[in-house]
């Protein structure tokens, strides 16, 4: 653990989790850098707690093996234990790796009984992070696009920040230990300074990459996809224009040179004033494959991302749907992409809202590599200022059946949108760190319980002491999030640019294709294919007919698909306005029983993590309070019907 400059929070590796392991005989076969890793971990951990670690071979019996037994890379590994002896044995160092964080999780149980071998194995072969960094202080995003946990790790002001290396590789040891493997360095907003990562200051990224490797993680870049005229000095991007392939060829080769095991780009083209290849009349496949062919050479991959719509929608225009839009751009696109690209979908079809439908698109191109995206960012979930634990959502997401296959098993790769800076904490929020290690572990085993997940990592993070008081004011926090902010699917009603706290007609006359069309008489988006945008038809028939009929389409989503009046009865028997007071009082009422549970937590969680807390739950309490009596004064006004409980409405 050379040149990491701690103190900064230990996370979900406390030196404590690595006690059962620092205490024991550990003996470890084979070799390579990531063996190398796993070496370095266990003779840390023998340091701190008088165990021993020996290498190939060992003068006494060990309480633990850890054998690499081939040469193939792979990430998975065998666990067992027989005649009192602990056993991880992996045909490639990511999954030595992999298992030795595995025993970690496992703590002393791992030392007890007996156990048949298991194989554990990830789901699919990416899960990465993408980070929304700018190199230089965007003067309106700031360093971090949608960051709430301080600067950037990598960048500041325009340079590298090559003081915070040791910092990323803990941070990569903190990845590594949920399972995560690849990472993106730089916002998908590529401005002028992040374009010029992919040429001259590819030597930063390549640091990164450095600092990132011994724990398996391999490093991506955002790229602008108008590189060639930007950087190039050509006169176009055309994708089908040999000169640009030219281009694109030569720069991969030069990125290839710093960084052998570069995963590849990430590209966000013809999306919210990013150039892309509509301007030459082609294809995203057309722009893709290129971009895939001067990868493919190496082995790297290009993220496509699907987030593409009109932003600069005429509200009056009922006619465009924002929701539809990536399905209708892509699905004529199946079979049409290159092995190597990979379509990277948001996990709904409008973006991030604490409650949408699964995106149309998932499982609608099966001749096309899926990766799903998700935002562990809280960009429209409390910024990192309230508690919301997003496991339940991303589970709910995976979990679903566009046809009958999970999302689970649909998508090649999973993404999250980084919720890391600079900050000591990491997260910000220091309970924000739960996103972030639950977004691993799903990305590792998506059909996995959230729930054993949380516990797991209260666990490692915090002991024993305050599990059960953790798990009470995180287990829920997602739904708390959602009865007190925008109701029944609906989305938005927040702040326009920055997205925090309520504004419930803030984007309602935008050009952003967000619209709730509240009146006196009712509220919601009718997206029925009978009498409204046909968004529903774009599922397939047993969703369709489910989303089609406001009698059969689920309450949580009512809203986003059609257009009610407040008086709806909705399946849970209560009218839809009586729905929305009676959830915003209760999410304002269960924040406060999670202060006080937070409260009551002061002696078994650490002061500074406590203090932190404390201190961000006075700010969601307010920001709770003002969305209660906005949304609630708002529909009042609108409709003019009474609380059944007669409470009171401004
Ligand atoms: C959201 C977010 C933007 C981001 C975009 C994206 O709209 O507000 O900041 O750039 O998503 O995913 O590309």
């Amino acid at each position: 653990m050379q040149g990491v400059d701690l103190p900064v929070d230990p996370a979900w590796l406390p030196d404590e989790a690595f006690r059962p392991i620092g205490t024991r005989r550990t003996l470890i076969r084979g070799s390579g850098p990531l063996v190398d890793t796993v070496h370095g971990e266990v003779a840390q951990a023998c340091v701190r707690f008088g165990g021993s670690v020996s290498r190939d071979e060992s003068p006494e019996p060990c309480d633990l093996v850890l054998e690499l037994t081939g040469t193939d890379g792979g990430e998975a590994f065998t666990f067992q234990r027989g005649g009192g002896v602990t056993t991880v044995t992996a045909s490639g160092g990511s999954g030595l790796l992999y298992g030795l964080f595995h025993v970690v999780r496992l703590g002393n149980a791992a030392f007890q009984g007996s156990s048949a071998p298991e194989e554990h194995r990830p789901a699919s072969a990416l899960r990465m992070l993408d980070h929304w960094d700018n190199v230089a202080v965007h003067p309106v995003m700031g360093q971090v696009e949608r960051g709430y946990a301080g600067g950037s790790l990598f960048w500041a002001d325009g340079r590298a920040r090559g003081e915070l290396l040791g910092r990323v590789r803990a941070y990569g040891r903190l990845l590594a230990a949920c399972g995560i493997n690849a990472l993106a360095v730089n916002n998908v907003n590529v401005h002028e300074a992040e374009a010029r990562l992919l040429t001259d200051r590819i030597g930063w990224v390549a640091e990164i990459a450095d600092a990132l490797r011994p724990y398996g993680i391999r490093t991506h870049l955002s790229v602008t996809f108008a590189a060639p005229m930007v950087l190039g000095g050509l006169p176009s991007a055309d994708p089908l224009d040999a000169a640009v392939r030219e281009w694109w060829a030569g720069a991969s080769a030069r990125v290839y040179e710093a960084i052998p095991d570069f995963g590849g780009f990430v590209v966000k083209a013809d999306s919210e004033g990013q150039p892309g290849p509509f301007a030459y009349g082609r294809s995203h496949a057309d722009g893709a494959n290129m971009l895939a062919a001067a990868l493919e050479p190496y082995g790297g991959t290009v993220h496509w991302r699907a987030f593409v719509y009109d932003h600069r929608q005429d509200w009056r225009d009922r006619t465009t749907d924002r929701a539809r839009a990536a399905y209708d751009h892509f699905v004529p696109l199946d079979g049409q992409f290159a092995a190597n690209a990979v379509l990277q979908v948001k996990h709904g079809p409008m973006d991030f809202q604490v409650r949408e439908p699964v995106s149309p698109l998932i499982g609608a191109m099966p001749r096309t590599r899926l990766a799903v995206e998700v935002q562990a960012t809280q960009e429209y979930t409390g910024q990192q200022r309230h508690v919301c634990w997003l496991g339940p959502m991303w589970s709910e997401v995976l979990r679903f059946r566009p046809d009958g296959v999970p999302v689970a098993d649909l998508a090649d790769a999973m993404v999250a949108v980084s919720n890391v800076g600079d900050d000591p904490f990491w997260t910000g929020h220091p309970l924000a760190q739960a996103n972030l290690y639950t977004f691993g572990r799903l990305a590792w085993q998506p059909d996995a319980d959230p729930g054993p997940i949380l516990d797991e990592w209260i666990r490692l993070t915090f002991g024993s002491g305050p599990a059960a008081g953790l798990r009470a004011v995180l287990a829920g926090s997602w739904r708390t999030y959602e009865k007190y902010t925008a109701p029944l699917g609906v989305g938005w009603m927040v702040q326009p640019g920055h997205h925090y706290g309520p504004s419930v007609d803030g984007y309602e006359y935008s050009p952003w294709g967000t619209y709730h069309f509240a009146d006196r008489d009712g509220i919601g988006v009718d997206r029925s294919v009978a009498t409204g945008t046909g968004y529903a038809g774009q599922y397939a028939k047993a969703w369709a007919e489910v989303y089609e009929s406001p009698d059969t389409c689920p309450d949580e989503l009512l809203l986003f698909f059609h257009h009610v009046s407040y008086e709806h009865v909705l399946r849970s028997g209560k009218t839809v306005i009586q729905h929305i007071y009676d959830t915003h009082f209760e999410g304002m009422e269960e924040v406060e029983a999670a202060q006080r549970v937070w409260a009551s937590l002061v002696d078994v969680v650490d002061a500074e993590s406590h203090a932190r807390v404390a201190e961000r739950y006075e700010e969601q309490l307010r920001s709770a309070r003002e969305w209660r009596d906005q949304v609630n004064s708002y529909f009042f006004r609108k409709s003019g019907v009474a609380d059944a409980h007669g409470r009171r409405i401004h």
